[in-house]
């Protein structure tokens, strides 16, 4: 039933990890590396930003591509997320129902390549890992031609590995089976829910309980990368821990790709950018527009959140 919906959707059918094809109508084509080395997908088109943001030491490649310099203040916590016009970034019902959100925007998966590729650490809450089963969470998984180049900006950030990649869970939607895990990641959780999550996933992940409690005290996690010397801490999280982490203040800053799709609420339960909390009548989270980019009918931006 749900291989179907996607098949009818054309949703992506190799998992999370690969480049989107198009999911509605026309053929676009995919990006490809040419024979003298440049990739070829159409650049961001930048259409405004604010002067004297930090910018890191980033291949040319990836700088015209992106339409421009990239960087962050350090330490820094960067969400990034895919949504439609109306605000619904996942179908719980479907997996990678991020392809269909995203309508096939290669540029959204290059700009999820770049932002991976710069961070120390990444951050996601278990369902989205649920939703994932073959989630790599690498860069060069997400937009394959710029691979050289992804590889060139980890290295000049002086990252000798792929980025941790840390799970936010207190076990209940946790699938110890899921290959990430067989190869090695970073749980983070409760002190209670510990000691059953460390009998239950391969020997290659590790397991750190950082707060008390019935839920992962998002601020302890942070923190807990930062102790293992992340200074930029990239959340590919869903709506829930977003939330979390909004409420608890943690977040610097959002990279949000607007998609042309309006996906209403009606049949299933579509997420919204943020689950779990209540931010308004009194929100203290406000976003400060710091640049919009974008490519074809999809806009790409970014805001600081505090
Ligand atoms: N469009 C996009 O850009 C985008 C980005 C990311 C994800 N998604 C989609 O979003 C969907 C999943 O959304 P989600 O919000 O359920 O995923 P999530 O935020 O990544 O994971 C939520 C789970 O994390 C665990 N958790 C541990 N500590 C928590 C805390 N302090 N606050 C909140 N949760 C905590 C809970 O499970 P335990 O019971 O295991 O503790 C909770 O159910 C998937 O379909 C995914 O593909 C979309």
């Amino acid at each position: 039933m749900h291989a179907d919906a996607r098949r009818e959707r054309g949703a992506v059918a190799h998992g999370d990890d690969v480049l989107a094809r198009p999911v509605r109508g026309g053929r676009r084509p995919a990006a490809r590396v040419s024979r003298r080395g440049t990739v070829g997908l159409t650049p961001l088109e930048l259409l405004a930003e604010l002067p004297d943001l930090p910018r890191f030491d980033l291949p040319e490649e990836l700088e015209r591509l992106y339409g421009g310099g990239l960087g962050f203040p350090e330490p820094c916590v960067v969400a990034n997320f895919v949504q439609t016009i109306d605000g619904i970034v996942a179908l719980p019902e479907l997996e990678r129902s991020n392809a269909i959100i995203a309508d096939g925007s290669e540029g959204d998966r290059f700009v999820m390549g770049l932002l991976r590729a710069a961070a120390g650490a990444i951050l996601i809450g278990s369902a989205t890992l649920l939703s994932s089963p073959t989630g790599t969470w690498l860069p060069e998984k997400a937009f394959p031609p710029a691979a050289a180049s992804f590889a060139e900006l980890r290295r000049r950030r002086g990252h000798a590995s792929p980025a941790e990649i840390a799970v936010l869970t207190t076990g209940g939607s946790l699938d110890p089976a899921h290959q990430l895990l067989e190869r090695g990641a970073l749980i983070l959780t409760t002190r209670s829910a510990a000691p059953g999550i460390r009998a239950s996933v391969p020997a290659a992940s590790e397991v750190v309980a950082v707060s008390d409690g019935d839920r992962v005290d998002p601020a302890a996690a942070i923190e807990a990368l930062r102790r293992r010397g992340h200074s930029v801490v990239l959340s590919e999280a869903g709506p829930n821990v977003f939330g979390s982490m909004l409420a608890a203040g943690l977040v610097d800053e959002l990279f949000l790709t607007v998609s042309p799709l309006i996906g209403g609420h009606g049949a299933g339960e579509p997420l919204s950018l943020v689950e779990g909390v209540a931010l308004l009548p009194e929100s203290h989270v406000r976003g400060r527009l710091l640049s919009i980019r974008r490519q074809g009918e999809h806009l790409f931006v970014r805001y600081a959140l505090r």
